[in-house]
């Protein structure tokens, strides 16, 4: 059984999961309007991950016998100045993200709540990942953005990614 205030901040993270999901979706919206079809298409993996996260936090609210309650999405940004804006953006948005999931995994330990803080080794693992592939992507950028062919080239690039759900990463 989950304590309330467990409860209350797992239905925050559910919240700001979807707002992920929403700011990946906007800035690929962004992208397509920019003509960068790769770009676009990273942002929509990441979108379709935002959601499997908001949905793996849902579930277990629901197995652990809590209630799951829905609040309203908060509307992102629209317009970027460039890709690195975009970019540098999302992996602001990750530090953050990981900043509330060490905050979550901190109440957990507080509270003894075991099964809440095994859980939540996943997204402390998950948030390295997301870390990571945003910032590379920005250093990229710096160093390509300028170079003839540069932006066409990590277009491309961007292009080949493909969602994977989770159970098929065995998680
Ligand atoms: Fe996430
Ligand atoms: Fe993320």
């Amino acid at each position: 059984m989950l304590s309330k205030k467990i409860e209350d901040v797992l239905n925050d993270q559910i919240n700001a999961e979807f707002y992920s999901a929403y700011l990946y979706l906007s800035m690929e919206a962004y992208f397509e309007s920019a003509n960068l079809p790769g770009f676009a298409n990273w942002m929509r993996v990441q979108t379709q991950e935002e959601l499997t996260h908001a949905m793996k936090i849902y579930d277990f609210v629901n197995e652990r016998g809590g209630t799951v309650s829905l609040k309203s999405i908060a509307q992102p940004p629209t317009k970027w100045q460039s890709p690195l804006a975009a970019f540098d953006g999302a992996y602001e948005h990750e530090q953050s993200v990981t900043g509330r999931i060490n905050d979550l995994v901190n109440l957990a330990v507080k509270e003894a709540d075991h099964a809440t803080n095994t859980f939540l080794q996943w997204f402390v693992n998950e948030q390295v990942e997301e870390e990571k592939s945003a910032n590379d992507i920005v250093q990229k950028l710096k160093l390509m953005a300028d170079a003839p062919g540069g932006m066409y080239m990590i277009d491309q690039e961007l292009g080949q990614r493909v969602f994977t759900p989770p159970a098929a990463e065995g998680v």
